[in-house]
């Protein structure tokens, strides 16, 4: 049977899935590598770790399989990060990734200078911090050297590609987080480069995810173990490619991501924006659009918690401790500063409500509350829009926490479904290559062929307990705003 390969490059290693024609998963492989944190609020990481690990992690995933029987692969790949090539195609810096908050000055000229109405007209989007646009311009304010030397921009997983095919490509996805894509025409902006100085040689070419961007090179194809006719698809951001995954397509589907971030992603058959652009309005890769409420720390909260914090990696130990946790206790979940809804890269994290008597699983179980609130938050805005979410499918490696998809269901509100293919991006960018091969003749019907729902999970009968402790997790933020700001 045919197979495809999909790649997600995200923030903490590479997952690389081999997937056949049906929809099963037959391999998987991941490879991590580190991020470096070289002042506070900044996250960097070298592209030539992402091509080491696709290197490495496909050879491994090829062993003991026919090289003839793959035939495409596709990528999911962390959003945001700004990758500048020189005329000679070496890497200029390292990669100033989604999570970086250095960029508040050049965020707020964006959105105050040039102005809010502006930027959602040309784009649909207003600036944040860890959109590439602003990334553009602090290369420009503070490494002239570094921006004088610009052949080339591109995106995480673009770079993959283009070492892979030697194409200069993006998707409209993915292409959408730079804010210098005008969403609803899927055309850059002419205004935006020219605001941030962005020559339009520098720009890649763009492609719906689901297109043929070319084959594998000669050299890749000998690096990767595989043939040199595989076709290579364009892919999509890590979200689009996970909603694909978790099969949200078409108007009103829902899907919600616990990874290093978190998200809640709304499909939608038409481009719409919220009154105050505080969800991304970004391109879908079903070929359409979606909402996007992102936090920017999610499982990385119960990861610092946990590791960093308690020294342990008992998970299966907590989650005990957590289930029966119900306290008073709440947690804001800003480690990394915050995007949706607050814009805010001084945010912080806290605990609040602590007593003598407090418990590490009451604290725990504080956690995961904390991270669904914010989500909330972002919910709360789709919900003044007029969208009514009935249900949402969850994937990210917090989703494999029963405790916390049922903490996600009660704050929520609504049904949580869990799919028999967790594999969020890496299995969506999969189903782009298949779509791409002809396996299957769009993305809707690869969704509805090769997406099965496993469980799902209801609220429960305590919504009070939440919505009180909600009602208090909204007011604290604007109460230590001013705080934040000046620690
Ligand atoms: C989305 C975002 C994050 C990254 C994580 O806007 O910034 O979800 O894509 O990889």
């Amino acid at each position: 049977m045919n197979k495809y390969i999909g790649i997600d490059l995200g923030t903490s290693g590479t997952k690389i899935l081999l997937v056949n024609a049906c929809g099963e998963v037959e391999k998987e492989v991941t490879k991590n590598y580190g991020v470096s944190y070289p002042k506070e609020g900044w996250s960097e990481q070298s592209p030539e770790s992402w091509l080491t690990a696709a290197y490495e992690g496909v050879r491994e995933l090829m062993d003991g399989v026919c090289a003839d029987d793959v035939k495409g692969i596709s990528f999911g790949g962390q959003m945001h990060g700004l990758v500048i090539l020189d005329e000679n195609d070496e890497v200029i810096r390292p990669c100033i990734l989604w999570n970086d908050g250095r960029t508040q000055a050049q965020t707020d000229y964006l959105n105050t200078v040039i102005g809010k109405e502006k930027l959602s007209e040309y784009t649909g989007n207003i600036a944040f911090a860890g959109f590439t646009a602003p990334k553009i311009l602090w290369v420009k304010e503070n490494e002239p050297e570094n921006f004088a030397k610009i052949a080339k921009i591109m995106l995480p997983k673009d770079y993959l590609a283009y070492k892979l095919t030697g194409v200069h490509s993006t998707d409209y996805s993915d292409a959408s987080g730079m804010l210098l894509l005008d969403v609803q025409n899927k055309c850059w902006s002419a205004e935006m480069c020219d605001i941030c100085s962005v020559k339009a040689e520098w720009l890649p070419k763009l492609y719906e995810s689901y297109d043929v961007i070319g084959t594998l090179t000669k050299n890749a194809a000998k690096e990767l173990g595989l043939s040199e006719g595989v076709i290579v698809t364009a892919g999509a951001g890590d979200n689009a490619a996970a909603a694909i995954g978790t099969g949200t397509v078409g108007g009103g589907a829902c899907n919600i991501s616990l990874g290093t971030s978190g998200t809640i992603f709304i499909s939608g058959n038409s481009f719409s924006v919220d009154a105050k652009n505080a969800l991304h309005s970004f391109a879908h890769a079903d070929g359409k659009w979606h909402l996007m409420g992102c936090i920017l720390s999610a499982a990385s909260c119960r990861k610092w918690w946990l590791e960093d914090v308690l020294g342990t990696c008992d998970y299966a130990g907590d989650e005990k401790e957590a289930a029966c946790g119900e306290s008073g206790v709440i947690y804001l979940p800003y480690l990394m500063g915050e995007r949706s809804p607050h814009n805010d890269v001084d945010a912080k994290g806290a605990f609040i409500g602590l007593n003598a008597a407090t418990t590490k699983g009451q604290m725990s179980r504080a956690v995961m509350e904390g991270v669904a609130f914010a989500l909330k938050d972002c919910m709360e805005i789709a919900k003044a829009q007029g969208i009514d979410v009935k249900k949402t499918r969850i994937c990210g490696g917090g989703a494999k926490s029963a405790v916390w998809k049922q903490i996600v269901a009660n704050v929520l509100e609504i049904p949580v479904e869990s799919l028999v293919t967790e594999q969020g991006p890496a299995y969506g960018a999969a189903m782009l290559a298949m779509v791409a091969a002809g396996e299957y003749a769009d993305v809707i019907e690869a969704a509805s062929k090769v997406v099965k729902a496993k469980d799902t999970v209801y609220p429960e009968e305590n919504t009070e307990y939440y919505r009180k402790k909600y009602e208090n997790f909204r007011r604290i933020y604007p109460a230590l705003k001013e705080i934040f700001a000046s620690m």
